[in-house]
């Protein structure tokens, strides 16, 4: 993958998955989409709702982008898991979008433990296997182990970058 346009898309409720897109965006030194969510999400009825659409795998309505997936070679996306399964922000940019995506990356934030469900959806939405994944939950968060996840995952693109 010789070439490095890079663009890291990501949706946040309440900034976890925001800031880890800031860090990776400034190690890749690449451009960042947020996307918004048109649905309320706040409060406890925002969270109930949320996870109640997560596990349905509902689809809902972003704002327009303002960044062209198709001009850039990698796209790295990023979601918050909501009820084990991706954030319905993210599952509609996925949707409405797949077709212009070159090479992809994935990574999620999570309070609990480990899924591999996120991933395999995202996966099987798109039609491509990662070139690389990161997942970070609340542990690595406590002992700081997030910084050392995001190195190896920056580390793993900058190596597909230059081998591809
Ligand atoms: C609707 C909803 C459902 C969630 N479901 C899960 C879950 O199934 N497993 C988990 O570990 N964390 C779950 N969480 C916690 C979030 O994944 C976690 O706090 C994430 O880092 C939040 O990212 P954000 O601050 O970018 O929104 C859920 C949060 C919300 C709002």
């Amino acid at each position: 993958m010789q070439d490095k346009r890079i663009l890291v898309v990501y949706y946040s409720r309440t900034g976890t998955t925001k800031n880890i897109s800031k860090i990776i965006g400034e190690k890749l030194s690449c451009s960042i989409e947020e996307i918004y969510d048109v649905k309320n999400r706040d409060g406890l009825m925002g969270f109930l709702k949320g996870g109640r659409e997560g596990l349905k795998k509902n689809i809902t309505v972003i704002k327009p982008i303002k960044k062209d997936p198709s001009m850039f070679n990698l796209i790295i996306i990023g979601t918050p898991v909501w009820a084990s399964h991706l954030s319905p922000a993210i599952r509609t940019y996925i949707n409405e979008n797949h077709l212009k995506f070159k090479n992809v990356a994935f990574f999620y934030t999570q309070k609990g433990s480990a899924s591999n469900k996120v991933f395999d959806d995202m996966r099987e939405l798109i039609g491509k296997s990662p070139v690389a994944t990161l997942k970070i939950d609340g542990k690595d968060f406590k002992d700081e182990n997030y910084i050392n996840k995001i190195n190896e995952f920056t580390n793993e693109i900058f190596t597909n970058i230059n081998e591809v």
